[in-house]
């Protein structure tokens, strides 16, 4: 196929385009909290402590439990995917096999990356700073 320069030269500024947008950090993978919204898990989970108590453990307390966990990630993804209960004393949480890999995956993560919103303490340092 014999292009036109200026053919060939919007087609190399498109392709610049689209190997770029991958990168971009707000799209780099599914939005685990759009998903969590298009989900049920908010009928169950606060993602603060702040907004009050629901049935499930909020992801503030989640991210804090599994803080220094390495593979929470993927254990998480399990749960959400195949359901679990245990960990938090009471209460089951529902599977969710319609979510994909990557839904699972991306909530997991999302989860995990709630930050507390109060202060840290500034009495003692802690110490256990290794991962
Ligand atoms: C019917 C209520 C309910 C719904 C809906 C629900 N959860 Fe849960 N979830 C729970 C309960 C209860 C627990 C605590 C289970 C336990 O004690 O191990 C929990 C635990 C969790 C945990 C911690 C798991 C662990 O083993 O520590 C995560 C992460 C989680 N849920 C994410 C989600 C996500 C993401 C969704 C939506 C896709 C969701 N939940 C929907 C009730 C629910």
């Amino acid at each position: 196929m014999h292009l036109k320069p200026r053919t060939a030269a919007i087609m190399a500024a498109l392709a610049v385009v689209v190997a770029l947008i991958p990168h971009h950090p707000a799209m780099a993978g599914p939005d685990g909290k759009a998903i969590a919204g298009k989900s049920d898990c908010f009928a169950c989970h606060n993602v603060m402590n702040s907004e009050g108590k629901k049935m499930g453990p909020s992801y503030e307390d989640v991210a804090k439990k599994y803080a220094k966990d390495p593979k929470a990630a993927a254990m998480l993804a399990g749960v959400i995917k195949k359901g679990g209960s245990g960990h938090w004393g009471g209460g089951a949480m529902p599977p969710h096999p319609a979510l994909s890999d990557a839904d699972t995956k991306a909530l997991a993560t999302w989860v995990l990356a709630t930050k507390g919103k109060e202060k840290p303490k500034p009495a003692k340092p802690v110490k256990s700073a290794t991962p």
